[in-house]
């Protein structure tokens, strides 16, 4: 199967495909050509999907946990049976590497796989009465049609993130993919359509402008739940409109990881994994490190063979099987990266390795040292390919600079002291903790931040609670 026509043609899907009335391009961020011709929806396309998703809502959650299973193992199949087809269309719309979108949509396939089993569990409890004819209950029911937003970084991982436990506690899902991203998400649809999932419970309403389609739905008291990734400004803004209608809210707003390296790390190891964490996808995501501690007695050793290691890495064509880093997404996120570095060079920062733009939206993997607190790379995160170092003397004091930010989501460290990596760990004020892990996703655990990186966890069990209401029913047997 191939991503049809229609979902590249200027359609939406909805309670089946529909033409929108306006369009917008989007682009191939790797060689500026225009990819699609996209469907522009608004306020109009956004009250009758909250009609659809309320209608679908009604029904969907009739059906008993095992008929919802089977529809998303379904899905589940085809994902993996179109992963080529699914990472290309991603690696196009956004520049991610292609071997790294193949893992992308076997990570998102997997969000569905755990749902699919999760549906099966939603389990109630019994309380001990406190009076003899009575029985007293708590059970579980889908919240209601959900509102996903989604960002463009993981254009099939996030979406399955949200809309898969959803759909198997029995809500509806509306989704606004990210602008530059929407044809990922289309194709989820089309898959999902495939698989059987009943018309109007996974809608996708691409757009170029959210705030109408956003505030059109944020209004609509229909809409039960609201799920967020991305800034911590728009979170904001979500989380001020659910209060209108009260919504339950997720959001999974920014990051700005710190890595600290201790003094007793293995060189060898803690390289990759330190790599890893900061160059995946060309720095631009949310768990990404954007700050690395290193304790000064190694800081001479690491940075060497840390800048080494970053300049070994392929930066192109990310169809290429052997490119390591791709484009930026867009001429924004590349000003930033520039911004950053020329902001930080301006307050004494020294490049060890990269520094330079190259053509396009290309950008040379980047490790500087001489850092300072008031550079904006030590305040917000780049988003880019972009390494500071920075040396510290105590445990105390790299746990001090870890925390102080506004941000908390993920920290990383890299230790043999099992003690220290303990102690660490509890100290750290984030969602997230890698111990000698620069890769610590998967769909089964609880992903998600504390401070002003958001509110609720995704994955695991914890991920399909998001979506479910506690019932409490109280029975008096006659006396
Ligand atoms: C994100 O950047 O928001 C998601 C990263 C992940 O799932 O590992």
């Amino acid at each position: 199967m191939t991503l049809s026509t229609k979902a590249k043609d200027a359609y939406y899907y909805s309670d089946g495909w529909h033409q929108a009335s306006s369009t917008y391009q989007i682009s191939n961020p790797a060689t500026g050509e225009l990819l699609a011709e996209v469907a522009n929806c608004g306020p109009d396309e956004a009250a009758k999907a909250a009609a659809i998703a309320w209608d679908s809502f009604n029904s969907w959650k009739q059906k008993t946990a095992f008929e919802r299973s089977e529809i998303l193992m379904r899905w589940f199949d085809l994902m993996m049976a179109n992963q080529e087809e699914l990472a290309r269309t991603m690696t196009l719309e956004m520049g991610k590497p292609i071997k790294e979108s193949r893992g992308e949509v076997a990570y998102a396939a997997g969000f569905v796989k755990w749902y699919a089993e999760e549906a099966k569990r939603v389990y109630g409890e019994t309380m001990p009465a406190h009076l003899a004819h009575k029985r007293l209950f708590a059970i579980k029911q889908p919240v209601g049609p959900v509102y996903g937003v989604t960002p463009w970084n993981f254009p099939s991982a996030m979406v399955t993130r949200k809309a898969a436990p959803a759909l198997a506690a029995g809500c509806s899902f509306i989704l606004k993919p990210a602008e530059h991203t929407p044809l990922s998400a289309l194709y989820l649809a089309e898959l999902w359509e495939a698989a059987g999932g009943p018309p109007g419970t996974l809608q996708i309403l691409p757009c170029e402008d959210p705030v109408p389609l956003s505030e059109t739905l944020m209004a609509d008291p229909r809409i039960r739940k609201v799920t967020f990734t991305g800034s911590t400004e728009v979170g904001r803004i979500l989380y001020k409109q659910s209060a209108q209608t009260i919504k339950k809210i997720s959001l999974e707003l920014g990051g700005h990881a710190p890595y600290l390296v201790f003094a007793d790390a293995d060189l060898e190891k803690a390289i990759p994994e330190v790599i890893a964490c900061k160059y995946r996808n060309a720095g631009q995501t949310c768990v990404c490190t954007n700050r690395i501690y290193v304790h000064s007695a190694i800081m001479e050793a690491f940075s060497e063979k840390y800048a080494a290691a970053a300049s070994e890495l392929k930066v192109g064509d990310p169809l290429d099987d052997n490119t390591d880093i791709g484009p930026l997404v867009d001429a924004q996120g590349f000003a930033k990266v520039q911004e950053h570095i020329q902001d930080a060079l301006s307050k004494g920062a020294k490049i060890i390795t990269g520094g330079k733009a190259l053509s396009g939206l290309y950008f040379e993997p980047t490790v500087l040292s001489q850092i300072s607190d008031d550079m904006k790379l030590m305040n917000e995160e780049t988003f880019g390919p972009v390494a500071p170092l920075i040396s510290f003397e105590t445990d105390e004091e790299a746990i001090q600079m870890a925390n102080n930010t506004p941000y908390g989501l993920a920290a990383y460290l890299y230790t043999n002291d099992l003690s220290r990596a303990f102690k660490v760990s509890e100290a750290l004020e984030y969602g997230i903790v890698g111990v000698n892990d620069g890769l610590p996703s998967t769909p089964f655990v609880p992903f998600g931040g504390v401070k002003q990186s958001g509110l609720g966890r995704e994955g695991g069990h914890w991920g399909i609670e998001e979506y479910l209401e506690v019932k409490y029913i109280s029975m008096g047997l006659p006396k």
